[in-house]
């Protein structure tokens, strides 16, 4: 079936600064720049003699949230728990169970929706492992020219503006653009893998791990570097990271993820100093503290995450859970519909005053107060 065409489709604009009123901008600031809903993801397990298949992996089990135009939204959660996962599912890399995926308005696939290639001339994502990202063969300038090309760009019209991008992410281009990726450092890899990303214009990235293989000084500046391009070309951020201290550095908001749900999500100042799910405490509480004094005596999470192949009954954290009742075990506490920016949500009978948990209403105790961890100079 053919399909009426939404928008232009010519070669792409190379990055400049976006003036506030971007003209690609389709619904206004009210209109989310991502929403996802009821986004799900299982991975099949198969074993035994003939391969069949033994359960699933829920990696990402019903996932929905939104992002905000111009905001940067954290996603953090223990290793295993689906952030990868999400960030791949939302980048069309590997396809959905179900759920819907909404960019400014317009829904992603289907017949009528943007195509994969619409979206990631407006979405770009930069993963953790600067080497695997960048083809060692080519010098970083190609690299850098290597979307926009294959969009249709011509060399001469690329040749400047990669050039542009490299001096924007700090690599002068005289000196980087005809070098190959083991002529780098990490942090440079990096900077290149953010020009790449940055080089079809788009209007929002998926940043998974980006500084998490980076030693903290080059850490820092990477981020300093990620906060400027954002002020600069107008972007909206995923930022995921294990690092609870760098995202409070970076995030407007943050996403806790459990098990492949989420389990708590809202404004970082909120969260960071009143986290109501007992796991978004815990983790916060597991956080190095820089101070001696600070530091507390018993591992506040302990014990690994279960099964994913076969979670608990009713709430996923209760075999963790120092407040876990019967309830627990019973009904899954729900997260709330609610999308509003400002709103503080989480899954958890405590958060919820009418539940029938004995502490209904209570915050989940704090070990030491969330200071903010993380400073780097401002850019
Ligand atoms: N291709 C796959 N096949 C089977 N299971 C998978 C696959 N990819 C991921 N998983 C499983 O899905 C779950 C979520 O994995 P994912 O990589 O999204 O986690 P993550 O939160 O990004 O972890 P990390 O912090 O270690 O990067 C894990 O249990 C993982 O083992
Ligand atoms: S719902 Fe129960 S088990 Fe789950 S986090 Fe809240 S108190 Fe703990
Ligand atoms: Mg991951």
């Amino acid at each position: 079936m053919s399909r009426a065409p939404r928008r232009k489709s010519t070669a792409p604009e190379w990055p400049k600064p976006v003036p506030p009123g971007d003209t690609r901008d389709r619904g206004g600031q009210a209109q989310p720049m991502l929403l996802v809903e009821n986004l799900r993801k299982y991975f099949a397990i198969r074993g035994g003699l003939l391969n069949r298949k033994i359960g699933d992996v829920k990696a990402v089990d019903g996932i929905t949230f939104a992002v905000f135009k111009g905001e940067t939204l954290g996603i953090v959660g223990e290793s295993g728990c689906g952030k990868s996962t999400l960030a791949r599912l939302l980048m069309g890399l590997i396809p959905a169970e179900g759920g819907k995926i909404v960019f400014d308005g317009d829904p992603v696939g289907g017949p009528s929706g943007l195509t994969l290639r619409e979206l990631r001339r407006n979405l770009q994502m930069v993963f953790q492992d600067s080497d695997s990202s960048l083809n060692p063969r080519l010098p970083i300038e190609e690299s850098v020219a290597y979307g926009p090309r294959v969009q249709g760009a011509t060399r001469d019209a690329t040749k400047k503006t990669t050039q542009d991008l490299l001096q924007r992410v700090g690599l002068r281009p005289d000196l980087f653009g005809g070098r190959y990726p083991h002529e780098l450092s990490g942090g440079q890899k990096q900077r290149v893998n953010i020009a790449r990303a940055l080089a079809l214009n788009p209007r929002m990235l998926i940043l998974d791990e980006a500084v998490s293989a980076l030693d903290k000084s080059i850490e820092a500046q990477v981020l300093n570097l990620l906060r400027y391009l954002k002020r600069h070309f107008n972007l909206t951020y995923i930022f995921i990271s294990h690092d609870l201290n760098v995202v409070q550095y970076i995030a407007d908001r943050v996403m806790v993820m459990y098990l492949g749900e989420v389990v708590e999500i809202g404004p970082s100042e909120s969260i960071y100093h009143q986290a109501r799910h007992p796991y978004t405490r815990a983790l916060l509480d597991s956080r190095l503290a820089l101070d001696p004094a600070d530091r507390v005596e018993t591992a506040p999470l302990t014990g690994d995450p279960p099964n994913p192949i076969q979670p608990p009954s009713g709430c996923r954290f209760r075999t963790r859970c120092e407040f876990a009742e019967d309830m627990c075990a019973t009904t899954a506490p729900a997260l709330g519909e609610s999308l509003d920016r400002a709103s503080h949500r989480a899954a958890c009978h405590m958060a919820n005053p009418a539940s029938g948990h004995k502490r209904a209403g209570q915050l989940p105790s704090v070990a030491r107060p969330a200071a903010m961890m993380y400073s780097v100079e401002a850019s």
